[in-house]
């Protein structure tokens, strides 16, 4: 039921791949296919309001800025929206925009929190909530999936391992659906804003009341570790509570809405997963590499470097587009197919290197219980209305799916 016209490839010079609008209106595929085919390491020219920035869109060379950390940061920002507008104000705070020894210390203190205990506990509780939700979906007929479904699955599994309070939860997923991207084309970006600084605010109020627990949770691991005998600062706190927030929950919530619309479009997956002819996981990490929920990374170049045979400059904005990687002809067969039973599939959506998605196990457990509850519970899926795309250039998703499922 998409009806987004396709960009066509002699386009791309007049249209702005930093645009939200672009990604929520458009189909790129072929726009994707060009690039990757002739001009692989592109340069975006400047807009009046922002400067030029590099497109990698080959698997090979998103590879290697991904393992290159001797000429490519993370600190002035890690996406175009933040890199082209005059850097991240977490910048050497959140560990996603951290590098060097800090990021490393912060992030041995946030894994201690993804403990097998931690993460079996989660998976329990996961698959409980995947299949109440579904009931209620079943029962009710027909339902908005983004909503109904998809939106409460992550959310619960970051509430989950930060052990927020049930009665603070809806509140949170208000605020971070609208911290990156919007439902809307006109929404101004204060939006965005007023989210970020409602959650960075809660999370303040929370690492105070949890200094001193003993308790496992993230919450309480950040707000109790010492890196070379000193706590982290306040800032620091903040911000990397906000970081996994907002990087476990919207990420996980377009893969789930993102699985449930290809299983619709790809009634022979559909039934292949139902008869259990294809593997759990297998399924899941080609739900990953066929949703690509985060569609790129941003860099800086740190010093000259030659990627792909184009000169990079040190200052320069390198973005790195996981949505063109995992449709590289060059590295995965037929690439525009959805195959369930696809391996091998090292696709990047996780991303790659010193900065690889840390939530990675809970994001895959999560596509992994619904389409095991979809399997379990489910008999047949139909698109009852159009999708409604979000307006980001970084986030990729739906804000609404229309569905009916049957028993
Ligand atoms: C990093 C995607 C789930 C927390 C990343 C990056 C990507 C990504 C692409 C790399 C960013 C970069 O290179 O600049 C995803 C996707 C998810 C998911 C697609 C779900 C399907 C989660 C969850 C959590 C999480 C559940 C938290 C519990 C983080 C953090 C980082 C990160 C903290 C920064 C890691 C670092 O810089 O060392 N994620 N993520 N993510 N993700 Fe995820």
């Amino acid at each position: 039921m998409t009806s987004r016209p396709m960009v066509r490839p002699e386009d791309i010079d007049s249209i702005d791949l930093a645009s939200p609008r672009l990604y929520a209106e458009n189909e790129l595929d072929e726009v994707w296919r060009h690039l990757r085919t002739h001009r692989p390491v592109y340069w975006h020219p400047p807009r009046a309001d922002r400067p030029g920035f590099w497109v990698i869109s080959r698997y090979a060379d998103v590879n290697k800025v991904y393992q290159d950390k001797a000429h490519f940061t993370t600190e002035n920002g890690n996406a175009l929206a933040t890199l082209l507008t005059g850097g991240d104000s977490a910048s050497g705070t959140m560990l996603a925009v951290t590098d060097g020894v800090r990021h490393h210390q912060i992030r041995n203190v946030l894994n201690k929190g993804f403990s097998k205990r931690t993460l079996n506990l989660i998976a329990h509780s996961l698959q409980q909530s995947v299949d109440r939700l579904l009931l209620a979906a079943l029962d009710k007929g027909e339902c908005d999936a983004a909503h109904d479904i998809s939106a409460n699955v992550p959310l619960g599994a970051i509430c989950d391992l930060l052990e927020i309070p049930e009665a603070d939860r809806t509140f949170l997923l208000s605020q971070t659906a609208h911290a990156w991207s919007s439902d809307y084309a006109d929404a101004p970006p204060e939006d965005n804003w007023v989210a970020k600084n409602e959650i960075l605010l809660y999370f303040s109020k929370l690492c105070r009341e949890r200094k001193g627990s003993a308790n496992d949770d993230m919450v309480s691991l950040l707000a109790n570790c010492r890196i070379d005998d000193q706590p982290l600062n306040s800032v620091e706190l903040m911000a990397n509570c906000y970081g996994l927030m907002i990087g476990g929950d919207e990420t996980g919530r377009h893969a789930i809405t993102g699985a449930i619309l290809a299983l619709i479009e790809h009634p022979d997956q559909w039934r292949a997963l139902k008869n259990g002819d294809v593997d759990l996981d297998t399924a899941t990490e080609e739900v990953l590499r066929w949703t690509v929920p985060s569609l790129h990374g941003g860099r800086t170049a740190t010093g000259d470097v030659v990627v792909g045979g184009e000169q990079i400059k040190a200052g320069d904005v390198v973005s790195v587009w996981i949505y063109s990687a995992n449709r590289d002809e060059t590295v995965f067969d037929q690439p525009d197919r959805f195959d369930l039973a696809r391996t091998p599939n090292k696709h990047f959506t996780f991303a790659y290197g010193t900065h690889y998605c840390l939530g990675h196990h809970l994001g895959r457990m999560e596509v992994y219980a619904v389409l095991d509850g979809l399997r379990r519970l489910v008999t047949d899926l139909e698109q009852i209305g159009e999708e409604k795309w979000i307006y980001s250039s970084i986030l990729h998703g739906m804000s609404s799916l229309p569905v009916r499922l049957t028993a």
